[in-house]
């Protein structure tokens, strides 16, 4: 297999946790977290480790500005920001949204890592990014686009790695459960299981997409990925698997199933996860414990994939409180 070139930015391995008071409060498997919102680069989160390998790409190609996209509240938009920074880079960000009065959260946490950020009202994933890369060279710097959610097959090879950091954390798993959106988690992760020979069923919670687009482009995806670091498989879309049942009120939408995961969660282990991605996944798995939907001996992981700095966003706080 091929070493890919990486620039270190996350404190890997991350904790490998048990979640006993969940667990029991479920009456469901045992349930354990992986905490990648712990990853460590301005309050963490999955996109660090795509990152390492995306940033090293930039380093080669000469780059001075690291280019990305996203929502208003982007986590990927704000460890790019600050991962830039890390490599003495200027970051320009998309932003879907009109600008705020108040810039609040990730969007308030771009501004202090000193993103410049130019805002998109019609568009998040990164539709304008090759206007703002022709616009930036006009003014004489050397961009580099990071893909949408940091999900090319680069991007995706983190996830493989990240696979491979599990399997030395020696427990084993029945099934490894998480929010896939952009499809660059699941589809490294679903690389690094056959990469790796680890058969534990990996279970993306969609948080904005329908089952059958992420199956599709996670197995095309993983597919590039295995490729890429020198051992290519390709994948049937039925090797991945995922659950669309969550989608509630749709993207960033905070409905009564994430604000009760949110809540179980922090009551019963202390643990942070955000109304957008984690909380969406953690309603998710608290859905299919309740249903009895995993074996009552299975041990499943829930990969906390980041995303806390969401909660301080006004309009979750005020809802979240309330009973
Ligand atoms: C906290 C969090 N979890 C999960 C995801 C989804 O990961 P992916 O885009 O790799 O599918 C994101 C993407 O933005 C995220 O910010």
């Amino acid at each position: 297999m091929k070493t890919l070139p990486r620039f270190p930015l996350a404190h890997l391995p991350t904790p490998l946790e048990p979640m006993p008071s969940l667990s029991k409060a479920l009456g469901g498997p045992e349930l354990w977290v992986k905490r990648d919102d712990q990853t460590g680069l301005a309050f963490g989160g999955n996109k660090t480790r795509k990152l390492e390998y995306l940033l090293a790409d930039a380093q080669a190609e000469g780059a001075d500005t690291l280019i990305t996209a996203g929502a208003i509240q982007s986590n990927h938009c704000r460890q790019t920001a600050a991962a830039a920074r890390r490599a003495g880079m200027h970051c320009i960000l998309v932003l879907g949204g009109d600008e705020p009065e108040r810039p609040e959260a990730n969007t308030y946490l771009d501004l202090l890592l000193g993103a410049e950020i130019i805002w998109t009202p019609a568009e998040r994933r990164g539709e304008q990014l090759e206007r703002v890369m022709s616009e930036s060279k006009e003014v004489g710097r050397s961009p580099y686009i990071v893909p949408y959610g940091g999900s090319s097959r680069l991007g995706a090879a983190g996830y493989a790695y990240a696979i491979q950091e599990l399997q030395h954390q020696k427990t084993d798993f029945d099934w490894i459960v998480f929010a896939t959106s952009s499809g660059g988690t699941q589809g490294g992760m679903i690389a690094g299981a056959e990469l790796f020979t680890y058969d534990a069923r990996i279970l993306g919670i969609s948080v904005d997409e329908a089952a059958e687009d992420v199956q599709d482009y996670v197995s095309g995806l993983a597919g590039r990925t295995t490729e890429l670091m020198g051992a290519a498989h390709s994948f049937k879309t039925e090797d991945v698997l995922v659950n669309d049942d969550y989608l509630g009120g749709g993207y960033a939408v905070m409905g009564a199933a994430e604000k009760e995961a949110i809540q179980l969660f922090a009551h019963h282990e202390g643990l942070l996860v955000d109304p957008v991605y984690t909380g969406r996944a953690a309603a998710g798995l608290i859905d299919l414990v309740r249903k009895g939907f995993f074996d009552k001996k299975d041990k499943v992981l829930f990969w906390h994939t980041g995303g806390s700095p969401a909660l301080f966003a006004e309009g979750y706080q005020a809802d979240l409180l309330s009973t």
